[in-house]
C-alpha cells in the first residue's frame, strides 16, 4: 500500500526544524511531500534544496497556475498540517484558501482524506475566542487536533522552545490515521 504524507508547515518557528520529521516520515516508511505557506517558505528559503533533495519532491508554495503541468506529486494518503498557525487552523475552520496549504487542507477535509492538525500558538492566541470554535470544527469534521497533554502544549508569549516541538505525535497519529 503507498504511504503518502503531506507534510504541510505554517510559519512558527518549528518550521525552521521540518527536516526533522521529514527524516522521521522517511524513516517510518513514507514518502513525504512539503508544502509551505508563503510565509513559512520565506523563513526557511535557505533550507529548500535540502528538503527537496531529502523528500525527492519539489516542495508546494503557490497553487499551480491554470492548465501548468502538474509537478509529479503523488496522491496524499494522510495529511498533517504542522506547526499549524493560528491564522491557517482559523481559516481552514472557516473553509478559507488564502494559500495552498489552506487550500490543501480545506480539500482533504472535503474528500475525508485524513488530516491530522498539531497547532503551534502561545497562550495568547490560544485563548482567542475563535481558536477554539476552529479545534472544534475540525475536531467535528475527522481531523484530529493535537493538543495539550497529547499535543502540542501553548507556551507563555515569547516562551516557546520549537526545537521541542513534539513531531513525534503528528507522525504517531499519521501512522494511526492509515
Ligand atoms: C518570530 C515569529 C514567531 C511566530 N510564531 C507564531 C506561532 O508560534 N504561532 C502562530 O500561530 N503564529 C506565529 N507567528 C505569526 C505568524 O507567522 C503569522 O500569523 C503568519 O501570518 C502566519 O501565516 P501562515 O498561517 O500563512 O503561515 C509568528 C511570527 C513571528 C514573526
Amino acid at each position: 500500500m503507498d504511504r503518502v504524507l503531506y507534510l504541510l508547515a505554517c510559519a512558527a518557528p518549528p518550521v525552521q526544524h521540518l527536516d526533522r520529521p521529514v527524516r522521521d516520515a522517511g524513516a517510518r516508511g513514507w514518502d513525504v511531500c512539503v508544502g509551505l505557506t508563503p510565509t513559512a517558505a520565506e523563513w526557511t528559503a535557505d533550507q529548500h534544496a535540502e528538503w527537496e533533495e531529502l523528500t525527492g519532491h519539489p516542495l508546494r508554495v503557490r497553487p499551480r497556475l491554470p492548465g501548468a503541468p502538474s509537478d509529479g506529486w503523488p496522491p496524499a494518503t494522510v495529511t498533517v498540517l504542522a506547526p499549524a498557525t493560528l491564522n491557517t487552523v482559523n481559516a481552514i475552520a472557516l473553509g478559507l484558501t488564502p494559500t495552498w496549504v489552506a487550500a490543501n487542507a480545506c480539500e482533504a477535509i472535503g474528500k475525508q482524506r485524513p488530516l491530522v492538525v498539531m497547532p503551534c500558538v502561545n497562550s495568547a492566541y490560544a485563548t482567542h475566542p475563535q481558536f477554539a470554535r476552529s479545534v472544534e470544527t475540525l475536531r467535528a469534521a475527522g481531523a484530529p487536533v493535537l493538543l495539550g497533554k497529547d499535543g502540542f502544549v501553548p507556551n507563555e508569549p515569547g516562551q516557546g522552545r520549537p526545537e521541542e516541538y513534539p513531531w513525534h505525535l503528528a507522525l504517531d497519529a499519521a501512522d494511526e490515521a492509515l
